[in-house]
């Protein structure tokens, strides 16, 4: 690859913010470290911060010992980094200072990405101010974080405003879970293998299961996510994108819009949850004090700066199902909280068992193939077949096995990048295929709020789990209706 193509200077609004210091600034210097941004690349670190730039370029050292492997790090390739860095403070909400941005920019021949680690209120603001400054050419990618608002009316607003300034084909909506090298592998898996295209419809598949499943709790972020909820911080963005991933039918190639036009088509088909369906098809809960790794927590309510007797959940439970030819009949069982038993993330695909079984029925149970998809820890994929139990004695005794791919011993224990790294190259590389679309976040905010409302009109306490468990009883009794277990050995 040509890589001078993908040289960018990067405005870095927040610079010193949580977001950059611990993602943004570590993924840069793995992609500077794997000789992938040309020495030209410069980067303006933006803060309201009084500071300048030694200072923040010292304090980034800091940071890049605290959040880079030490086997990873090199005191030259730090050195390289910082030296590309300059910081200015600037009010992003006041146009005052943005010709500082002008200045830094005169002269230069690369695109400007500009990215808004920012609160998505300032958007708006940063985006007018920067076009009033004269900082925006067609050339120019901006990339914004998720919270796209809580609801979809707010969504709108803040689409809109980035709408006022620049073209779609300019945005670049975060959702790091698009990052992750085990869900891009969701791709590859999909289109590349005919073994499974065959097979993945409601003809052979019986349900399927989607765990992001947390240890830590909501880490000093209690202002944030009571206002919020596990349901719009993590179910409407990245599990319902886990789950295009998995359902979409196959798109005509690999460009950003063929992708997010068939996302889009599974969201849009997204069954809602209404009130009838609220006892059999949702569950909430909420963590109360327990142990995690071994040691004590407080509970969701006893937790830094927490107000009693909120109501927000930590944990859903959806049983979530798709309108539509492919997956008619098909439940995608859906979970995640924080303060649950391991930090763990995948997929398991369950298929039909055989039309007609002609082995012992004492093992039917056995019968049913299983793919399971691990996206974090110890990201792999493993097909569990059935086979004959070996010896004489045995006769035709069954057996389940893994047909095992485990990615860091398959591929030579290499490195797996942090979805940032990814992230940030694409967007020098100008593609958008991993980043989510408008039309997309919408149709997710309309399933979400649909969801809310529905359980607000239920009125219902979420149910009490104990921290380091896997979730509340009723997850599990939601799932037992149906005769099914969630798969837990990880
Ligand atoms: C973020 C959520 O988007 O994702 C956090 O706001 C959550 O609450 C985090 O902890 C989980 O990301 P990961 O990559 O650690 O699974």
């Amino acid at each position: 690859m040509n890589k001078s193509k993908v040289c960018c200077d990067i405005a870095m609004f927040g610079a010193l913010g949580d977001l950059a210091q611990r993602k943004l600034f570590p993924a840069l210097y793995q992609l500077d470290r794997a000789d992938l941004l040309p020495p030209e690349t410069r980067v303006l670190a933006l803060g309201h911060q009084d500071s300048d730039t030694d200072r923040v370029r010292k304090r980034l050292a800091v940071k890049l010992i605290e959040h880079v492997a030490p086997d990873e790090l090199s005191e030259a390739v730090v050195d390289r980094l910082l030296a590309r860095i300059e910081y200015v403070r600037l009010d992003f909400a006041s146009p005052e200072g943005y010709g500082r941005i002008r200045e830094w920019r005169e002269g230069a021949t690369v695109p400007l990405m500009v990215y808004m680690a920012t609160p998505p209120a300032l958007y708006g603001d940063i985006g007018g101010n920067l076009r009033q400054a004269g900082c925006i050419e067609p050339s120019t990618r901006v990339v914004v974080e998720k919270p796209i608002g809580h609801d979809l009316e707010s969504s709108r607003v803040i689409n809109d405003e980035l709408a006022a300034v620049f073209e779609e084909s300019q945005l670049f909506r975060i959702d790091h879970y698009l990052g992750k090298e085990t869900v891009q592998n969701l791709i590859a898996l999909r289109f590349a293998n005919n073994l499974f295209a065959t097979q993945w419809n409601q003809d052979h598949i019986s349900h399927v299961e989607i765990t992001v499943a947390e240890r830590v709790g909501i880490e000093g972020r209690w202002g944030y996510f009571d206002k919020a909820g596990q349901l719009r911080d993590m179910v409407q963005n990245h599990l319902l994108q886990l789950l295009c991933l998995i359902a979409m039918d196959p798109p005509a190639d690999l460009s950003a819009d063929s992708i997010r036009d068939e996302k889009l088509k599974v969201l849009k088909a997204l069954r809602p949850i209404t009130r009838d369906l609220v006892d059999s098809h949702l569950v909430r809960g909420q963590y109360t004090e327990g142990s995690c790794g071994g040691q004590p927590v407080p509970g969701y309510l006893e937790e830094d700066g927490a107000a009693a007797g909120s109501k927000t959940e930590t944990f859903v439970a959806i049983k979530a199902e798709i309108n539509n030819w492919r997956w008619a009949g098909v439940p995608f069982y859906m979970r995640t909280g924080k303060r649950l038993q391991d930090k763990l993330s995948q997929i398991i695909i369950h298929f039909k068992p055989a039309p007609h079984y002609i082995f012992d029925p004492d093992q039917a149970h056995l019968a049913n193939n299983r793919l399971i998809i691990r996206l974090q820890p110890d990201e792999g994929m493993s097909l569990q077949i059935l086979t004959k139990d070996q010896g004489l004695d045995k006769g035709m005794r069954l057996r389940q096995g893994p047909l095992e791919l485990s990615f860091s011993e398959a591929f030579d224990k290499a490195r797996i990048p942090d979805a940032y790294e990814r992230l940030l190259w694409e967007v020098m590389k100008n593609n958008q295929y991993l980043f989510v679309r408008r039309d997309e976040v919408e149709a997710a905010w309309r399933w979400a709020d649909q969801v809310i409302a529905t359980w607000q009109d239920h009125g219902g306490l979420p149910k009490r789990y104990a921290a380091g468990t896997w979730g509340p009883m009723a997850a599990i009794a939601m799932i037992a209706r149906d005769g099914r277990s969630w798969y837990e050995d990880g």
